[in-house]
Formats: structure tokens, sequence, C-alpha cells
């Protein structure tokens, strides 16, 4: 279970936080993420389109980890697993979430700000955790910071990363992945420009 985290974390030091407006761009937008380097993609279920996606996405392109983001329920949990999800990323914790987590057929990256959030999860044998919104809670010392009282626990960083800053996240020894929109340009994704899309990414990997 937590091992299946780790090898997520570990295919791809940058994943990509995708929000689907229109529900026949799915495909076409991942496949530009795969295309530039891309092998995780987080779905997130931000808009009513995005359970579909992963569905539609995981048979489709099967070479790669497809999971769900912004789940914030059980209910939705329950949906994403469903829906084929291979794991599954929340923004914060429930005590609920997490203990749904433990057993869940799709491993939880929990999303945490804070050290008394993360010691309830490492209370429950969570070792990996997403931590959110990594800019505003402190950022590069914060992660220096956890790695004293908790050497073991390794972090997805998101919220506020963007191309020029994910190489100093990736410095640090406590964080395998750093997450983020930026590889989905708001302008590009509107227009269907998958070349930029997938040049994004590449000029991001490049940049690490
Ligand atoms: C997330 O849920 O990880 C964030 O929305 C990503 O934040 P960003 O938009 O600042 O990259």
């Amino acid at each position: 279970h937590r091992e299946r985290v780790r090898s997520v974390l570990e295919a791809s030091p940058l994943i990509p936080v995708i929000t689907i407006n229109h529900p026949d761009q799915a495909l076409s937008l991942c496949q530009a993420l795969v295309d530039g380097g891309i092998r995780v993609l987080e779905i997130t279920l931000r808009t009513p389109h995005g359970i579909k996606a992963i569905e539609q996405v995981r048979k489709a392109i099967p070479e790669v980890w497809v999971g769900a983001g912004t789940v914030t329920s059980i209910a939705q949990y329950r949906q994403a697993e469903a829906a084929g999800a291979q794991f599954v990323i929340t923004p914060g914790v429930t005590e609920a979430i997490l203990e749904f987590g433990v057993t869940s057929e799709a491993p939880l990256l929990p999303g945490i700000a804070t050290v008394s959030e993360l010691m309830v999860g490492y209370n429950l044998g969570y070792r990996e955790f997403k931590f959110f919104p990594a800019e505003v809670a402190g950022g590069i010392p914060a992660l220096k910071a956890f790695s004293g009282p908790f050497p073991d626990v390794t972090f997805c960083p998101t919220g506020g990363i963007r191309r020029n800053t994910a190489k100093d996240y990736l410095a640090l020894e406590n964080v395998r992945a750093v997450g983020g929109t930026w590889l989905t340009p708001d302008d590009a994704v509107a227009s269907g420009d998958w070349d930029q899309i997938a040049e994004t990414v590449r000029g991001s990997l490049l940049d690490l």
C-alpha cells in the first residue's frame, strides 16, 4: 500500500495538478503532458468532469499513474476508486479520511500544512505526505524543519511552486516530487495548444 505511494512519487519529479473544464479535452491534455515526459497525473475533482476523465485516461494511457486530486470526502474517495484512480490526494486531512485511506484500495497521499496534522497521519502509519499550500505554509524552510523530528517522512509539496522554484524543492532530501498547475497554463488549455503544454513539460523537466 505505502509501497505504491512511494512508486508514484518516484515515477515523476513533476506531478501536474489537472483540472478538466471541458470533458472532451481530458484525453488530449493528459496525452500532451505524457508526451512531454510526465509519468504521474493528478486529475482533480474540482469540476464534475474529473471522475469521468480518470476513467477515460486510465484506459487510454495505461503506462502512467493516474490519481485523483482535491478529494475532500469519503464519498469522493469511493467514486475515485470506482473510476480506477490508482492513488488519491487530499488537500488536507480529516481523521475519517486518514482512517479510510489506511485500508482503501487506492492509497492515500494526505495533504498537511502543519506538524500536528503530520503527527495524526504519522501515528496511523503514513510516511508520505503532500505539503500544501507549500509556499504560504513555510516553503523550503518548513520542509527542512520537518526533517529534524521526522527524518523518515517524505513530501510532495504543492501550492505556489513554479517552473523556476521546482528545482530548489527537489533538492531537499525529504522531497521526492513536486506538484502544481503551472504545467497546464490556462491559456494553452483553453486554446487547446497541446504542443505548448508538451513544451512546458519538457522545459520544466530540463530545468531540474
Ligand atoms: C494543488 O492542489 O496542489 C494546488 O492547487 C496547486 O497549486 P498551484 O496552483 O499554486 O500550483
